[in-house]
C-alpha cells in the first residue's frame, strides 16, 4: 500500500468512526433494553428513543430486544455492563424479576433509567412514566358515566406481574367504586391481542349479557371487538382500551370500534432528555411522571382531552 492510499484509507476510517460535532469530545454509547418488540407501542418507544437520539451526535443507542423473555433481558443488560455502556434504558418486562439485574448495573455506577415498567425497591436512577392507577381510574369514572352506573363488564388484564396491569387494575376499581357496575369476568391476556380475543370468547360463551369491555392496552380491547364480533354480539357492547398511538388506539376510536381510549405515553424522547441530563452531570428527579389523555369519537378531531392533574 503507497503512502497515499495509507493516508486515504486513514481519513477514511477516520470519516466513518469520528461522529461527535465539532467541540464535542464526548461519545456516550446508551444501552437500550426493550422487553419485546411483538407490539406496535413498543416498536413506537423505540422509534421516538432513536428519533430523540438522532439530534445529538454526541450519543449512540444501542437496543437489544428481550423477546419477552425476563431471562433474556437480565443477560442483556449484563452484556451492556460488560461492553462498558455509558448509560442504561430498561423497560423491563416483569418486575421482580428485573429488580436484581437493574440493581446490579447500578451499583456498578452506571446510571439506569426505567421506562414504563417499575421494578422494584430504589437501586435506579429515575423512572419515567405515565399514572397507570390515575389512567385506571380515569377509565373507570369514564365508563361509569357511559354506562349510567351499573352494568356488566369484563376486564382483560394485562401481565398482573407488571406494575402497569397492577395499577391499571386497582385505578379502576376505585374510578366504579359505589356503582353498581359489575365486573363479571376478568382474565390476564399478558398484555397481547391473541389471548384478549381467547379470554374474550370464554366469557361471551358464558355472559349473555355484557355491557362494556375494558382492556388493559388497545391491542386488549381489539381482540375482544374482534371475538364479539365473530360472534354477533358487537352491537350491543362498548369497548375501552390504553395506549392512544395515532395508528392503532386512536385510529379505532376513528373507526368506531372503540368508545374511548386512554393515552399511554411512551417516554421515549424524555428517556433521551433524562439520559443527556445524567450523562452531563446533572440531576434529574427520581420520577417522571408523564401526562396522559383520554380519546373519545366527540374530541378525537380536536387532539382528546387531557386528565386532570
Ligand atoms: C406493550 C404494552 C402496552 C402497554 C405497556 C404497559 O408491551 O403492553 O400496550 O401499555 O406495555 O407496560
Amino acid at each position: 500500500m503507497t503512502p497515499r492510499v495509507m493516508i486515504a484509507f486513514a481519513s477514511l476510517a477516520l470519516f466513518v468512526t469520528a461522529a461527535p460535532a465539532p467541540g464535542q469530545a464526548h461519545r456516550w454509547t446508551i444501552g437500550m433494553s426493550q422487553c419485546n418488540l411483538g407490539e406496535p407501542w413498543r416498536v413506537q418507544m423505540n422509534a421516538d428513543i432513536k428519533k430523540a437520539a438522532e439530534r445529538h451526535p454526541e450519543i449512540s443507542v444501542t437496543y437489544k430486544d428481550a423477546q419477552n423473555d425476563n431471562l433474556r433481558q437480565a443477560a442483556h443488560l449484563e452484556e451492556f455492563v460488560r461492553a462498558g455502556v455509558k448509560l442504561i434504558i430498561i423497560s423491563p418486562k416483569e418486575a421482580a424479576p428485573l429488580t436484581r439485574p437493574v440493581a446490579d448495573a447500578y451499583s456498578k455506577g452506571i446510571p439506569v433509567i426505567v421506562l414504563d415498567r417499575k421494578v422494584l425497591g430504589d437501586k435506579y436512577t429515575c423512572f419515567i412514566g405515565a399514572d397507570n392507577r390515575k389512567i385506571g381510574k380515569a377509565a373507570g369514572r369514564w365508563i361509569a358515566k357511559l354506562l349510567g352506573g351499573k352494568g356488566n363488564v369484563v376486564e382483560l388484564k394485562g401481565l398482573m406481574t407488571s406494575i402497569p396491569g397492577q395499577d391499571r387494575n386497582s385505578g379502576f376499581r376505585e374510578g366504579i367504586k359505589g356503582t353498581q357496575i359489575d365486573v363479571v369476568f376478568e382474565a390476564d391476556m399478558k398484555w397481547l391481542e391473541p389471548n384478549a380475543r381467547k379470554e374474550m370468547e370464554s366469557a361471551l360463551a358464558r355472559f349473555p349479557s355484557i355491557d362494556l369491555v375494558y382492556g388493559h392496552n388497545d391491542p386488549a380491547a381489539h381482540g375482544a371487538y374482534l371475538a364479539a364480533k365473530a360472534a354477533g354480539r358487537t352491537g350491543a357492547m362498548a369497548f375501552v382500551g390504553i395506549d392512544g398511538l395515532p395508528q392503532e388506539g386512536q385510529m379505532y376510536v376513528k373507526q368506531g370500534i372503540l368508545s374511548a381510549c386512554f393515552e399511554y405515553p411512551t417516554g421515549g424522547r424524555e428517556a433521551i432528555e433524562a439520559a443527556l441530563s445524567i450523562l452531563n452531570g446533572k440531576t434529574v428527579p427520581r420520577e417522571i411522571t408523564l401526562p396522559s389523555r383520554v380519546y373519545t369519537r366527540e374530541n378525537i378531531d380536536k387532539g382528546g382531552e387531557w386528565l386532570p392533574e
